[in-house]
């Protein structure tokens, strides 16, 4: 039998990697999509014919009902958030909404249409914030830092809840920083290799960020993604940490970055007020022993790989666009 799967948040960074794994593994895939003005299906171009995109919002209940009902998933993957933390404080509200009460909209829609299905929480490191610890894992305390981690942290009890009181098969991913080509560009390692490639390149002269002390534990979407499917395949339903192990600043990022192309970062990086947060997520950095463990899971692209792969991206992205100015002016 054909597994189908649902995954909300498809249009995304993981969402485009996770697709592409599950249509690899034989899958049917349905997504949710919000409807737009503009499409933001550029991710998942490439996979459009091999997809049933079904219309849905994280705010809308009759939505999330259709969308189990057309799509009868066995496996849902709740992807779809208002992902970006810095705006979250500009959008408080509408961030706990889709990050928070989304989650029990959707654990609803399954437990009243197909309750065997198997669910998966896109639940966050952010939720971890003024750290209690360090390394983090699945037992650390949570202080979360953003109305985003805010939204997370209630996401995050929802799926237990409903595990432990209608005994769903519902599992939290939290997951460190992964990135990718995919990333968006308001997120700082796509900031980074997209101006990186832009100055090599002569379209831009400088590169203004907030706070460069920041640490994360960085690795590479395609990675993680098959950790989530990994998640959904254990017999119980439990709760993960994904994560490198390792930790890096925002600096060294930018170092990495501009010496691949062969600039000096000093001379292109002006700190600027505007992107210091009001509060901070200082250090994180994750310990995925259990995942190791339990799911046999292990990142396999480096952070210096991670942070080439993207400038690589970027620099050819940047380069296309210029030849096709060139082509048409
Ligand atoms: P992303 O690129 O920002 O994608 C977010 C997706 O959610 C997009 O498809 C977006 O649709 C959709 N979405 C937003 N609001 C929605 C709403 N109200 N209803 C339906 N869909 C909505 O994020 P990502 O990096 O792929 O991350 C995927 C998930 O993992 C998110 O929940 C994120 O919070 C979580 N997470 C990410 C990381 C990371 O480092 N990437 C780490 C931990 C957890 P549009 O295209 O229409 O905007
Ligand atoms: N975005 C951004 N822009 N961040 C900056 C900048 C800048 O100009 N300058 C410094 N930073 C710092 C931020 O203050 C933060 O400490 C760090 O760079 C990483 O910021 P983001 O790339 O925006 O990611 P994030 O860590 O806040 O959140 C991402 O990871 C979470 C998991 O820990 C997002 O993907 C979240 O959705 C995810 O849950």
């Amino acid at each position: 039998m054909t597994k189908r799967a649902l995954i909300t948040g498809i249009t995304g960074q993981d969402g485009s990697y996770l697709a592409e794994l599950l249509l690899d593994k034989g899958y049917e895939v349905f997504g949710l999509v919000r409807r737009a003005a503009t499409p933001s299906t550029e991710r998942i171009e490439h996979l459009l014919d091999r997809l049933t995109l079904l219309v849905g919002e994280m705010t809308d209940q009759t939505s999330l009902i259709d969308a189990m009902e057309t799509s009868q998933a066995d496996e849902v993957f709740n992807l779809a958030a208002q992902s970006f933390v810095g705006d979250s404080w500009t959008v408080p509200i509408s961030t706990g909404d889709v990050d928070g009460l989304g989650v029990t909209r959707l654990l609803e829609a399954i437990r009243r249409v197909k309750p065997s299905a198997r669910f998966y929480q896109a639940a966050t490191s952010e939720m971890f914030g003024k750290v209690h610890e360090v390394p983090q894992s699945e037992t650390t305390p949570f202080h979360p830092r953003s109305p985003y981690g805010v939204g997370k942290v209630y996401g995050y009890y929802a799926t237990v809840n409903y595990r432990e009181s209608y005994g769903l098969h519902a599992s939290n991913g939290i997951l460190f920083n992964h990135e990718s080509p995919r990333r968006g560009l308001e997120f700082v390692t796509r900031k980074i290799s997209d101006h990186v490639a832009r100055i090599k390149q002569g379209k831009a002269t400088e590169l203004r960020l907030g706070n460069l002390d920041a640490k994360r534990d960085w690795g590479f979407a395609g990675d993680y993604v098959e950790g989530m499917w990994r998640m959904l395949q254990q017999d119980a339903a439990d709760d993960y940490v994904l994560a490198t192990g390792e930790t890096h600043t925002v600096r060294e990022f930018c170092e990495i970055a501009f010496s691949h192309v062969g600039l000096d970062w000093e001379k292109y990086v002006v700190v600027d007020e505007r992107f210091v947060r009001p509060a901070e997520v200082e250090l994180l950095l994750g310990d995925p022993g259990k995942a190791k463990e339990r799911l046999g899971w292990q990142p396999q692209v480096t952070f210096a790989e991670l942070v080439e792969m993207m400038v690589d991206a970027d620099m050819q992205r940047v380069s296309k666009a210029i030849a096709f100015e060139n082509a048409t002016s």
